[in-house]
């Protein structure tokens, strides 16, 4: 049985909408939290099928949790027990690849099998696993499962050949514990690294970000701690994408204008006009928009995990708007159900060529994965007549409490049950 939203479009949207804890940093805070090996309080943590995932690989740990199902989360990682993570959980969701770094500061020999997560092309470890034997640490792979052992000598220094926030945050996990001043350089620069960092050092680490460097000294002794997860600026940044459509006057709460610069700058382009106040924003449609050309890029650059919602608010503007998207150029699951809705989207020379002044037309289209979903749930609010918008559990793995969210500034949507849904990824 999987879920569907069935959305009535073109309703004018106003209010407010708080935002919750960021899910790309959830998802390496609670992993982290086993490092401590005591008792940890994380708030601002949202329900996403990510954070249950999660909680479930921690039981394999033998780490007690109590969630409320809201905002607040204990882990009780003191009697945390080493064992091989092979199962389906870990196969689910790209981030329990944060277990391999958070158990190989704690034991010698760790097994963790390959991570999923949504399917956009390749994603390869690779760089994760070079940051690990700079640690001392060799592997072997067999059937999707790593085994690492380590026994060999670390580092004094490692620099990433590309960024990446997962190899940045695992190169984080596995070293915080190190006896010896460590240097990763070239490191990925999104905040919710910093926001581990600051999660760690709370807990007793010894981690300083410097630019593209971050340095890890030895520390004397790691406790436990309770620590707010940030905001998430990817949600933040979709109903701002969701306000620039629909509403006069949206009020985005609870996040931190500065980490949606490259957005703002956007949106600002396009003749959307922003607020931006210390822990909001107010977004105001314009009249007519501008067609823009946007690179995304690493942070600060524009993020890839706003191409695919900003796709549908390019189909909008005057003109012919371009997309390069460098991080993951395969991320288009969107495209063709935006064109079943009306959109006039195409690939050509690597870039996104979006033609605008287009009307969006109700349509049943299905998610097939998470920014792409949530992309088709905007066009379906823009959409006149219904939509029914499928591939709602790749949605829940990282916005929480949409439909009533959506709701409360006057949107028309309800969550269904559908007994045939496919699976997509
Ligand atoms: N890459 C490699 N080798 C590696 C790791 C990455 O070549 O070992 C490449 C990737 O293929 C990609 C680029 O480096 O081209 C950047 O990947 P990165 O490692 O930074 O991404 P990630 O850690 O796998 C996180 C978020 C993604 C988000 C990206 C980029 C989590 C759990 N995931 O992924 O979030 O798109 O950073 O900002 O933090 C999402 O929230 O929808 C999502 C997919």
């Amino acid at each position: 049985m999987g879920e569907s939203l069935r959305i009535k479009g073109n309703n004018t949207l106003v209010g407010e909408v708080s935002v919750g804890g960021a899910k790309n940093s959830l998802v390496a805070l609670i992993p982290a939290s086993i490092i401590t090996k005591s008792v940890i309080k994380l708030t601002n943590v949202k329900p996403i099928e990510d954070t249950y995932t999660l909680l479930k690989i921690l039981e394999k740990l033998n780490v007690f949790t109590l969630y409320d199902n809201k905002d607040v989360l204990y882990i009780d990682a003191r009697k945390v027990k080493n064992c091989i993570l092979d199962c389906e959980e870990v196969m689910k969701m790209r981030a329990s690849y944060y277990f391999m770094g958070a158990l190989l500061s704690l034991y010698k020999k760790v097994g963790v099998i390959g991570p999923g997560g949504c399917n956009f092309g390749e994603r390869p470890i690779d760089l994760h696993l070079k940051a690990f034997e700079s640690l001392g640490v060799n592997y072997t792979l067999s059937n999707d499962l790593y085994l690492f052992n380590k026994n060999g000598f670390s580092e004094k220094s490692f620099r990433f050949e590309k960024k990446s926030v997962g190899a940045t945050i695992n190169a984080i996990l596995a070293s915080c514990k190190t006896k010896s001043k460590i240097t990763f350089s070239n490191c990925a620069m999104e905040p919710e690294i910093d926001d581990l960092i600051n999660f760690l050092n709370l807990c007793g680490c010894n981690i300083e970000r410097q630019n593209e460097s971050i340095i890890i000294r030895k520390c004397s002794k790691i406790h436990g701690c309770e620590y707010k997860v940030m905001s998430d600026r990817i949600e933040a940044g979709t109903f701002m994408i969701i306000g620039s459509l629909l509403s006069d006057n949206l009020k985005i709460n609870n996040i931190n204008p500065n980490y949606l610069s490259s957005l703002i700058k956007v949106l600002e382009e396009i003749g959307v006009t922003i607020e931006k106040r210390e822990n909001s924003v107010i977004v105001k449609r314009g009249n007519i928009y501008k067609a823009v050309n946007v690179v995304v890029d690493t942070y600060p650059g524009f993020p890839t995990d706003l191409q695919q919602p900003l796709s549908v608010l390019l189909c909008k503007c005057d003109g012919v708007s371009t997309i390069k998207e460098t991080i993951y150029p395969a991320r288009l699951s969107h495209i063709d159900s935006l064109n079943a809705m009306g959109a006039d989207i195409f690939i050509k020379d690597e870039l996104i060529v979006i033609n605008g002044n287009r009307d969006f037309v109700s349509n049943r289209v299905s998610g097939k994965d998470l920014r792409g979903g949530i992309s088709l749930v905007i066009a379906a609010l823009l959409a006149n007549g219904e939509s029914i918008v499928e591939g709602v559990k790749y949605i829940k793995r990282g916005y929480s409490d949409l439909v009533r969210k959506l709701k409360r500034i006057g949107a028309s949507v309800e969550l269904e049950e559908v007994s045939n849904e496919k699976e997509n990824c």
